[in-house]
């Protein structure tokens, strides 16, 4: 058999070989506490499951999902949008559902490049943004975000050989791995940049709700480009609402790179369940509680956390987003993390993501994902110590 060549690009990933060290350590009667996915613990609110349980009996749902989903999904995510950013949105041409946030990242570049193209991405970044960039035959010029930057991109250090083939930008805050936070300034100089530049703007929006100490929400794409006129943005629900598994998302957007995508995706697949897509609406119409809820809980989580790291010794900043820490690694280990993690899981059974995993730019730090209860968490932190 003959395979594409693409394939190299996606096999060369560190998650797989943290997958198999923790199979090697359960297989080794290790118990293993799971920090290395950002797969949260919670769940979904009994609005949300009445919702989808309500559809479920309703046979009229049970067949393709055609039109680019239900206009009614479509109002509510405008709606909820607006009320929150302020800035009107044409549910039937500015909106899309997703199978998941990344289904619809990953796709996207099908739309955008042709094969050679450049796609401008953060390193450390999330995997299937360089992913979707490798299945659609481009190739990713990474922007190295470090810590002296407020890992935020140095946007006049991209070169302008690569700025003459690049297509499309990538960005994402509040940041998975590094927790960072953009400041709006940050979003309108991209926006000029991409502008002057001729690259669509692509925001992926995951944590717009899971931020901490601060009333400000972090700030949207629109916000510098509000008549979206170079911009594409995508949310989900797995964060803000606890339904990873449920795979639902959508993008709001430039009306053109809406239906580009829509295009890509008519090949693809028929939408979401309509019952998902039930349950989605009854999470955006409902009162922020349960958002509350799960944004106190991660708070909670990460002072006690940070807190049990800073009494072994460990000194990591206090992210003020998302659901992650981001710990640069001691010596031995400040260049090692992919031995760090995998030593850690054989010794310990706690599975951490190694830096290396989000790129180049990440080596020397692992990710925690704060999706255990607060005591598990300190006491992975007692098993880390007597590691270290
Ligand atoms: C930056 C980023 N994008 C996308 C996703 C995946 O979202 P979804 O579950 O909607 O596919 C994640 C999940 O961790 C993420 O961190």
């Amino acid at each position: 058999m003959q395979f594409a060549e693409r394939l190299q690009f996606l096999q060369a990933n560190v998650f797989a070989d943290m997958d198999r060290a923790k199979a090697k350590a359960k297989a080794t009667g290790k118990e293993i506490v799971d920090l290395s996915l950002g797969s949260s613990d919670l769940t979904a609110s009994e609005r949300v499951i009445a919702a989808i349980e309500q559809s479920l009996r309703d046979r009229n749902t049970h067949g393709y999902l055609l039109h680019h989903g239900t206009q009614a999904f479509r109002e509510a995510a405008a709606n909820w949008y607006t009320k929150r950013f302020g800035i009107p949105v044409d549910a039937q041409t500015e909106v899309l559902s997703l199978i998941g946030s990344q289904e619809g990242t990953a796709h996207l570049p099908l739309a955008l490049l042709n094969p050679g193209d450049f796609a401008l991405l953060l390193d450390p970044g999330y995997p299937s943004h360089a992913g979707g960039v490798y299945l659609a035959g481009g190739q990713v010029y990474p922007m190295p975000l470090l810590a002296e930057n407020d890992f935020l991109p140095v946007l006049a250090d991209v070169p302008l050989p690569v700025l003459a083939q690049a297509r499309m930008m990538v960005l994402s805050y509040p940041h998975n791995p590094t927790t960072a936070i953009a400041p709006l300034s940050f979003f309108e100089r991209a926006v000029d940049f991409c502008r002057q530049h001729n690259l669509v703007l692509v925001h992926d929006f995951p944590y717009v709700d899971i931020f901490f100490d601060t009333a400000s929400p972090p700030p949207s794409i629109f916000q510098a480009d509000p008549h979206k006129e170079i911009s594409i943005e995508f949310f989900t629900f797995s964060k803000s609402y606890n339904m990873g598994g449920f795979r639902i998302g959508y993008a709001i957007g430039n009306a053109r790179l809406i239906q580009a995508l829509r295009q890509i995706k008519a090949v693809v697949d028929f939408n979401q369940y309509k019952g998902i897509l039930n349950g989605a609406i009854a999470a955006l119409n409902a009162p922020d509680d349960s958002i509350k809820e799960t944004v106190a809980i991660y708070q909670k989580r990460r002072d006690s956390f940070i807190n049990a790291l800073h009494r072994i010794g460990w000194q990591v900043p206090t992210p003020k987003a998302t659901m992650y820490v981001w710990a640069k690694l001691p010596e031995p280990w400040a260049n090692n993390s992919i031995e760090f993690c995998t030593q850690l899981v054989a010794a310990t059974g706690v599975a951490v993501a190694p830096g290396a995993g989000f790129g180049k730019c990440g080596e020397g730090y692992v990710r925690f994902a704060l999706v255990q209860d607060l005591e598990i968490l300190e006491a992975s932190v007692e098993k880390i110590a007597s590691f270290l």
